[in-house]
């Protein structure tokens, strides 16, 4: 290759693996961040076990044609997300097409990768039909074109299980894979992704304080997306639930005037959270940095192909632990093995030890307790951890913070579908969001206590500050309310130090928007048949306004009967009760009343209305009461299917409800004629599903 020092093609990746004399290529589809992840660490083992360096690489930054040319010694790894309905993330999607159409030719002018050795991780959702499509369709064409694979395939649940999948694995496949390429293991080391410096904060307007992104901190214009979020003005902010207190649900409307984002019915914007203030204290002091936090600090890569610096620098260790590093999250097991050198005690070590290596005992202990990081470390040097931390109650870990940065993976935007329409709100983006909150499991080391959401908890907590509440106490799990025992709400420091969340007016929340294919049918005249009970109504408070916004244009331009040929649009919606959790109640009638009778509210209210034997009436209940009118719609009116909300429970008992319609209307069964129907009316886009667990 004539491709030295990066003076060659930058798109060609075996160019590139020479010149670093690297023998693994990985590359990764990865919609938001985890299949980078799991591609990362990958790359760390293989350096750490074999001395074996990798080029981790985003597919979109490279051309394939070469892939043949991939010396014998050297294997590529693909870690690859499905996405939706069976798609690949946006970033893997040339190299899908150049890996399945027969007409690639690569440069051997051929569609063949003989003898080429490949490894697979494929990242999916038990919950989705189409589970793990895309690492399997991977692995299939790669077989066809006479790659070999090395190990199994590795597939991960994001459901339930992905960290337990993707350790029982590796172990495996790097054993086949120490066969394959003929390497030992030992031959690595221990060496560190980075270098962490103090340094002076001579300026300290370029010091990282939270900004996510460069043009953040030096607030120049640019386009935002998930590189460049925006800090949008909370406009308004309000409580959805009629009782409020011990259950709530924020919606918050997100002023985008002037910042150059669009979006559209349908779409989800991405909400850039920060750790509460508990979890950052509780690190600080395990780490000994709580006199130190604000110490400005340089962060450097030490193999930048491997390992890019994840946030932005120089920054503080206040910041890297607030708001760029996920220290919410349950420990993970593995990460527990590399941290259990550090141990202060050797008690402490072989706890850390022993929660890494033994799966049951792990699942008995973090699965019941749900453990962030920083507790298990102080559960494990014997701190109590129901106090509030504190240098003096806290066991001091000596970490370098560099192994903090690499086996913490970054803090992620959560996702919420917008609950509004563009055409009757151009300058906001509502979200709502039902707030998580949930009760851990008693075990041996910590009685039930009270387990918070990050996202919907941040939301709460900026709601609140915008409305001048006081954040509220609650009772833990268990406890009368006032008792000592009731602890408040996570609290989460918003007012930024830098006004990244405060702002003269009020307060600012970062987003982005991430389009999506969850679209009204353009022509009004189609029946439309909507399923989303609880917050899963979010999306089609934007369908409905949507049309709303079009029938207000309609009715003034063709007159009164302007509407009477759209079709019927139907709204299955569930709560517990009329009087307590009926999000939106206010609003629907107004919609109703400016639809001319064109759209139908159905309301399942599982906690008042029974059948006579006492039992729930759910969603799926009313549909088959409905079962004609549906039938009809899609059948002959040619409508539009569209379900949101929970994916384990309610979207598979609506589908198999709506099969049992179709395939009985059909004159046959939900199993044949109901399936077929379903999976043409998803082929045609005229179902459509934005579904979470
Ligand atoms: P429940 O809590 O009374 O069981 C929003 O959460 C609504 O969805 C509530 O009325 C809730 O009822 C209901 N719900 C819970 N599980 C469901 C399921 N499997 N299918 C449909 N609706 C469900």
């Amino acid at each position: 290759s004539k491709a030295t020092n990066g003076h060659g093609n930058p798109r060609d990746f075996i160019a590139k693996m020479k010149d670093g004399k690297k023998r693994l290529v990985i590359f990764y589809g990865s919609q938001t961040g985890t299949a980078e992840e799991y591609a990362i660490r990958l790359a760390k083992e293989a350096k750490s076990k074999f001395g074996l360096t990798s080029l981790v690489c985003d597919p979109e930054e490279y051309d394939f044609e070469n892939l043949d040319q991939l010396p014998e010694d050297c294997a590529v790894f693909f870690v690859v997300a499905t996405y939706g309905e069976g798609e690949p993330t946006d970033n893997a999607v040339t190299l899908m097409q150049n890996l399945s159409e027969e007409s690639f030719e690569f440069t051997n002018g051929e569609h063949k990768l003989e003898g080429l050795k490949y490894v697979v991780f494929s990242l999916g959702n038990r919950t989705y039909e189409h589970y793990n499509a895309i690492g399997r369709q991977v692995d299939e064409e790669l077989t066809k074109m006479g790659a070999v694979r090395i190990g199994e395939r590795g597939e991960g649940d994001d459901d339930k299980s992905m960290e337990e999948d993707y350790l029982e694995w590796k172990d495996g496949m790097w054993d086949a894979f120490a066969v394959a390429m003929g390497v030992e293991e030992g031959q690595g080391g221990d060496t560190p992704d980075f270098a962490v410096s103090e340094v002076d904060a001579s300026a300290p307007e370029k010091v990282y304080q939270g900004e996510l992104s460069a043009r953040a901190l030096t607030k120049t214009k640019g386009i935002h997306d998930a590189k460049n979020p925006y800090a949008s003005p909370v406009k308004a902010a309000r409580e959805l639930f009629q009782v409020g207190g011990e259950r709530n649900c924020v919606h918050m409307e997100l002023d985008i005037e002037g910042s150059g984002i669009t979006y559209q019915h349908g779409d989800h914007v991405g909400v850039w959270p920060l750790n509460p203030d508990v979890e950052v204290d509780r690190l600080l002091c395990i780490l000994g940095l709580t006199e130190k936090k604000d110490t400005v600090i340089n962060v450097e890569s030490l193999d930048p192909a491997l390992a890019k610096v994840p946030f932005p620098v120089p920054t503080t260790y206040n910041a890297v632990l607030r708001h760029y590093i996920d220290i919410s999250a349950a420990a993970g097991r593995q990460i527990l093995g590399s941290l259990s050198r550090f141990a202060p005690t050797p008690e402490a070590e072989a706890f850390m030890k022993k929660m890494n290596s033994d799966k049951e005992q792990y699942a008995a202990v973090i699965g019941t307790g749900c453990y962030k990081l920083g507790e298990i470390l102080q559960l494990a040097a014997g701190n109590d951890i129901s106090a509030p931390p504190t240098p003096e109650n806290t066991t001091v870990w000596t970490i370098p913070f560099d192994v903090i940065i690499s086996a913490i993976p970054r803090l992620q935007p959560r996702f919420y579908s917008i609950s509004s329409s563009p055409k009757l709100n151009p300058t906001s983006i509502h979200v709502t969001a039902v707030v998580l909150k949930y009760e851990s499991v008693a075990n041996e080391y910590t009685n039930t206590r009270w387990v918070y959401g990050v996202g919907t908890n941040f939301l709460l907590n900026v709601k609140q500050a915008a409305q001048g509440e006081e954040i509220p106490l609650l009772s833990s799990p268990g406890a009368a309310n006032g008792d000592a025992a009731s602890v408040s709400l996570p609290r989460y420091a918003i007012q930024g130090p830098r006004g990244a969340h405060k702002f003269e007016g009020g307060y600012k929340v970062p987003v982005h928007v991430r389009r999506s294919t969850f679209r009204l049918p353009t022509n009004p005249k189609s029946p439309v048949i909507m399923i989303g009970p609880g917050t899963g109504v979010a999306p089609f408070r934007g369908f409905v306004q949507e049309r709303v916004a079009l029938a207000r244009r309609t009715l003034e331009k063709n007159g009164p009967d302007a509407l009477a040929d759209w079709g019927q649009i139907y709204l299955y919606y569930g709560c517990r009760k009329s009087t307590e959790d009926f999000l939106y109640k206010d609003e629907w009638p107004q919609y109703e009343q400016e639809l001319k009778g064109k759209f139908t509210m159905r309301n399942a209210f599982s906690r008042e209305v029974f059948r006579p034997d006492g039992s729930k009436i759910y969603v799926q209940d009313l549909i088959m009461e409905d079962r004609d009118k549906i039938a009809d719609a899609i059948l002959n009116g040619k409508g539009y299917i569209y379900i949101c909300g929970d994916a384990k429970s309610m979207s598979k008992s609506v589908e198999e409800g709506l099969a049992k319609i179709l395939g009985e209307a059909k004159g046959g069964s939900a199993e044949v004629e109901g399936a077929a129907e379903i999976k043409l009316l998803k082929e045609r886009s005229r179902m459509m599903l934005d579904v979470w667990s």
